[in-house]
């Protein structure tokens, strides 16, 4: 498409209450400013992006996802404001879509709605209705035109009732704006130059300004830690539907935490307070309730309730029940019932690992793997010292601390004697058996 898209990225978020620039908060695993990238990219070739607070951090959060996009400085000293950020931008193409990068719900299918009066116009821009209009700029429209947008700081009285606002998303001509930009002003209450007195330019000098009503939802912006949760429900309610929609069944779906990055598929079912963080894949799947599973991959298994699936895991025809904790491990047609640390391991088909099993895999200085073979019984309380390996058919003895590789079809038993000392109770407390 012959577009240019630049997004602004440069202010401080000072309403955040943060040392982290603003956009660079994430919902549902990704940076706000990630989404507003992803989204452009469908309908541009030529994305710019406007840094200057934590210009540096931003860069480099932001490369390690997209390679292909210029990142300019602003001229904050000398010319801040959403009007000086966008000055002496070089686009490629002749239209331009200038948006802030504090919308992370915004979608390409609202922006592809920007082109559809073609070339019939210098300016389109975005109005929402809002009952609750705070922090968003107003715009003033007379006999149904446009006629400016005054911002919140900037506004009287009267001015501050208006429930039409600038969802501030603009499309110009580059001709346009390099005639007007250099015309703005600082003369208000911030001493900031903003985009938004472009729009009263326009106005005055004939240009055609066509509004479009956008969704409120796909535009919202973060301003505050409050309207990053709000902004965080909506994409969560998003993303649930989706997953819904393709068959996954979610009990209590407000309950339920998943990022972005997760993909679930098949007849899996997701039990309400479960989280699912980072490159998860679930795939036909029950996770019960309360359970958090990180950067793992789940197949044909059950986890749950309460089951902490740490990073790195492949878990597949596998039973893992209350208070397990598995990280960094490879579970073939594995049951561990109850109450059990599985780090680091390798463990396979038919093996059932008892109630307190404890991989001892961290000696103070390095991590060591667990290897355990087929068929193998762990008996309740064993701690397995790492490294070590368990071959196929071993039967481990309760309470066994395992310190030695054990061959193929053997028991280890590893306990010190049992003590019996009749009737030391009665002596012990001074008293008599009744
Ligand atoms: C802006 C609009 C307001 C609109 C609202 C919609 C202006 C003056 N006001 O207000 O009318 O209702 O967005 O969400 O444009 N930025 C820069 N350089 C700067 C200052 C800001 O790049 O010098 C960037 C910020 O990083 C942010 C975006 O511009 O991504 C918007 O800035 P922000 O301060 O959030 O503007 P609002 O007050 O929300
Ligand atoms: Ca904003």
């Amino acid at each position: 498409m012959d577009l240019s898209i630049v997004i602004l990225a440069a202010g401080k978020g000072t309403r955040m209450k943060s040392s982290l620039p603003k956009v660079l908060h994430k919902i549902c695993g990704f940076e706000m400013l990630y989404y507003v990238i992803k989204e452009a990219k469908k309908i541009s070739d030529d994305i710019k992006i406007v840094l200057y607070h934590e210009a540096k951090l931003i860069k480099e959060q932001i490369s390690r996802y997209f390679d292909d996009i210029e990142f300019i400085l602003q001229d904050h000293e000398n010319y801040p404001g959403t009007g000086g950020a966008v000055m002496g931008i070089e686009a490629k193409h002749k239209k331009i879509l200038v948006l802030n990068a504090d919308m992370p719900l915004i979608q390409s299918s609202e922006l592809e709605k920007f082109l559809v009066f073609g070339d019939q116009c210098q300016v389109v821009m975005s109005v929402i209705e809002l009952e609750n209009p705070d922090g968003y700029g107003r715009v003033l429209i007379e006999n149904q035109n446009v006629k400016k947008i005054v911002e919140q700081k900037d506004a009287t009285k009267e001015e501050l009732k208006i429930k039409t606002v600038n969802a501030g998303v603009y499309l110009f001509e580059r001709a346009f704006l390099k005639e007007y930009l250099p015309r703005l002003s600082n003369d208000n209450s911030q001493g900031e130059y903003y985009i938004t007195d472009l729009i009263e330019f326009a106005v005055q000098n004939d240009k055609v300004v066509k509004p479009i009503i956008v969704d409120k939802e796909s535009f919202k912006g973060v301003n505050s830690k409050y309207d990053l949760s709000e902004a965080e429900t909506i994409m969560q309610n998003r993303i649930k539907k989706r997953f819904m929609a393709n068959g996954v069944i979610m009990r209590l779906p407000e309950t339920i935490y998943i990022e972005q990055s997760v993909e679930i598929e098949g007849e899996s079912i997701i039990e309400n307070g479960v989280s699912l963080i980072g490159n998860t894949k679930i795939s036909n799947s029950h996770i019960k309730s309360n359970s958090i599973v990180e950067e793992s991959f789940i197949e044909n298994s059950s986890i749950g309730p309460i089951c902490h699936i740490r990073p790195g895991c492949s878990i597949k025809n596998s039973h893992l029940g209350n208070f397990v904790e598995v990280k960094k491990s490879t579970l073939t047609g594995v049951k561990a019932g109850h109450l059990s640390y599985l780090g680091d391991s390798e463990i396979k088909d038919g093996t059932n690992v008892g109630a307190g099993t404890i991989t001892c895999n961290y000696d103070g200085k390095n991590k060591h793997k667990t290897k355990i073979g087929k068929n193998v019984f762990i008996g309740s309380d064993t701690q397995l010292i790492a490294p070590v390996t368990i071959e196929d058919d071993v039967i481990i003895a309760a309470g066994s601390t395992i310190n030695k590789d054990i061959k193929k079809g053997s028991l280890a038993i590893s306990r010190a004697p049992i003590k019996i000392i009749k009737n030391f109770f009665y002596k012990f407390f001074g008293k008599d058996e009744l």
